[in-house]
């Protein structure tokens, strides 16, 4: 029997990956704009959820805008998500996720994460009782290759997690010990798509608009999430569905890159408090404004950050330095990059 995911898992329709430190709610609305169609939240400790203390509820932090909303989890125990997983569908999530792929070694070391597939009897118990919980259909499972080289863990583990009503599978396809070194094998997405039948959903080295279309033609999976290249350019899921003639997307400039960082602050202040949103701007605004010339003496100052008319500031210095860019392109170190250039690989 197939199961239905309740969620959009199809090429038309890309996803924002989970991103510990980043995939916040005025980032996961920033690329809802940009044409995202469902977003994660960065991983949530199950048990933390127990004591559910102020960082925990702020990883919870939504909106009405903020949907469909996948809330992601990791654990090592499938008892210490019973709780949990009561306490977030009484508060309204209906969408969750299994991280059994993240290999930092705080993660991995209590046996959760990528540490799961080491012990597949222990995640096949999780997702049981997440998927009793949520309903058939409405859980994933967030997959590396294995935890050592040449181990094929992810394609044993596939009809299992079917069978116990998992709705869709994400592959990152690389080894937990390979951290983010190395390439992402996409043979293996193409192996666990000819393997089960729920929706494969592709993430790995997916940098650019292009990497998710030529992912999809050569693996078949269902559809794409975009990791670190979102965290770059939020616009890669409009320049991606610009590929599918579904949108238009804005020309790589200055001013674009100005735009994303302006609408990313506005999206902060509304949501955060005013000491966070400040923090936040402090990594973001460097992050969209890499290509420019000077970006890293501007950097030094961004990153000290202390108040609103400093950033001010600076983005009016950048704005003058756009317009000026129009009568002399050097303004922008580089206005276009190759596929996975724009990205620092080794984020991890
Ligand atoms: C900064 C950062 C934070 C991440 N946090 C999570 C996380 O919370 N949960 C998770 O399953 N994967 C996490 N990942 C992995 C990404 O979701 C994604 O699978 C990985 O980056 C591969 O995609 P990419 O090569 O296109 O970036 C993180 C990756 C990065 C770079």
């Amino acid at each position: 029997m197939t199961i239905d995911a309740g969620l959009p898992i199809h090429p038309g329709s890309p996803w924002l990956a989970p991103l510990a430190g980043f995939s916040d709610l005025p980032f996961r609305l920033l690329c809802r704009e940009q044409g995202c169609a469902v977003a994660c939240t960065e991983m949530i400790s199950a048990k933390g959820l127990t004591h559910c203390n102020q960082s925990t509820q702020r990883l919870l932090l939504t909106h009405l805008t903020d949907q469909p909303l996948v809330v992601q989890l990791y654990g090592s125990e499938a008892d210490s998500f019973v709780r949990p997983m009561e306490f977030l569908l009484e508060r309204g999530f209906r969408f969750f996720d299994l991280n059994a792929g993240c290999s930092v070694p705080k993660v991995a070391r209590t046996g959760s994460g990528a540490a799961l597939l080491r012990t597949p009897e222990k995640l096949l118990q999780i997702a049981e009782v997440m998927v009793q919980a949520a309903g058939a259909g409405n859980v994933g499972v967030k997959l590396r290759l294995g935890w050592d080289k040449g181990e094929r863990t992810f394609l044993d583990l596939g009809r299992p997690l079917e069978d116990l009503g998992v709705g869709w599978l994400t592959l990152h396809p690389r080894w937990a010990v390979q951290g983010f070194s190395g390439q992402a094998l996409w043979d293996g997405l193409r192996a666990l798509r000819e393997r089960v039948a729920v929706p494969v959903i592709a993430s790995g080295d997916l940098f650019s608009a292009e990497d998710g279309c030529r992912c999809l033609d050569a693996t078949g999976v269902n559809g794409v999430m975009f990791a670190r290249g979102a965290l770059w350019d939020p616009a890669i899921f409009n320049k991606y569905l610009s590929l599918f003639g579904l949108s238009r997307p804005d020309v790589f400039s200055p001013h674009h890159c100005l735009a994303v960082a302006r609408r990313h602050m506005v999206l902060c202040r509304e949501h955060l408090s005013d000491r966070r949103a400040l923090l936040a701007m402090r990594t973001v605004v460097p992050r969209y404004l890499r290509h420019f010339h000077g970006a890293k003496s501007l950097r030094q100052s961004l990153t000290a950050l202390s108040s609103w008319w400093e950033l001010e500031d600076v983005l009016d210095t950048l704005s003058k330095c756009a317009n000026a860019e129009k009568q002399n392109p050097a303004c922008l170190e580089r206005t276009a990059h190759a596929p996975g250039e724009h990205c620092d690989k080794d984020w991890r």
